[in-house]
């Protein structure tokens, strides 16, 4: 394991934290991720209507998707989740066909179900990202992209010694630090399956990036 690949937090934690965040969330992250939200969900409907996000949390970027895409979300957090459906009922969202608990590692899917995976300020906190890359893979069609909206840590220097040393404290609350995008383009070559086809820096100044992967058709 490279010094980088900090381990996140176990999907017990996990759960525990974002049952605390769910009542609060859309208070603190509406505004700081929605231009992020946006170049990904714009990302997404650019390889079909067929989209799963995963993680998708209260359902912020919900709203974001046509009447006329198929949107599947799933998340580990049963209270993120509860908040995701109020948001579908309140705005008769019927772009969304179905919420589901579930986890990033074991998604409940046939091979080639979707036209894009999204997944948004996820990826980082998943104990194992590589099995969670994997699945995104495999429930994709060829050609179909993953897109990764995210902050991601510093490469190196003094920022990233400073990213790692609150790392273990970040994840405490469900937060990750020092997730580095490398991590996803070395899980990209070793695979083989999917190719990095674009890094972008959005909102704030460049502290969120929107990843692209496309798998090989
Ligand atoms: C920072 S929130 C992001 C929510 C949403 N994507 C957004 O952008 O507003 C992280 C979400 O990922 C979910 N999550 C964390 N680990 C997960 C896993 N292994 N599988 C599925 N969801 C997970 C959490 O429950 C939480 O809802």
């Amino acid at each position: 394991m490279a010094a980088a690949d900090i381990k996140g937090p176990d999907t017990a934690s996990m759960r525990k934290a974002y049952e605390r965040w769910a009542p609060v969330y859309d208070v603190v992250y509406d505004k700081l991720t929605a231009p992020a939200r946006q170049r990904a969900v714009a990302a997404a409907l650019a390889c079909g209507t067929r989209i799963l996000e995963v993680g998708v949390g209260t359902g912020l970027s919900l709203d974001a998707y046509p009447k006329s895409a198929q949107v599947t979300g799933v998340d580990l957090s049963e209270h993120m989740l509860r908040r995701a459906q109020q948001k579908v009922d309140r705005l008769g969202l019927r772009q969304v066909e179905a919420l589901a608990v579930m986890d990033a590692c074991r998604l409940g899917f046939p091979d080639g179900t979707f036209d894009a995976v999204v997944s948004q300020f996820v990826i980082t906190l998943v104990p194992d990202p590589e099995a969670a890359l994997d699945e995104f893979a495999r429930v994709l069609r060829p050609g179909g992209e993953i897109v990764l909206a995210n902050h991601f840590g510093a490469a190196g220097g003094a920022l990233a010694s400073l990213e790692e040393a609150v790392a273990p404290l970040a994840s405490k609350v469900g937060w990750s630090s020092a997730f580095k995008a490398e991590r996803i383009a070395r899980w990209a070559r070793s695979r083989g399956v999917a190719e990095v086809v674009s890094l972008e820096s959005v909102f704030p100044g460049g502290f969120f990036k929107v990843m692209q992967l496309r798998k090989f058709a």
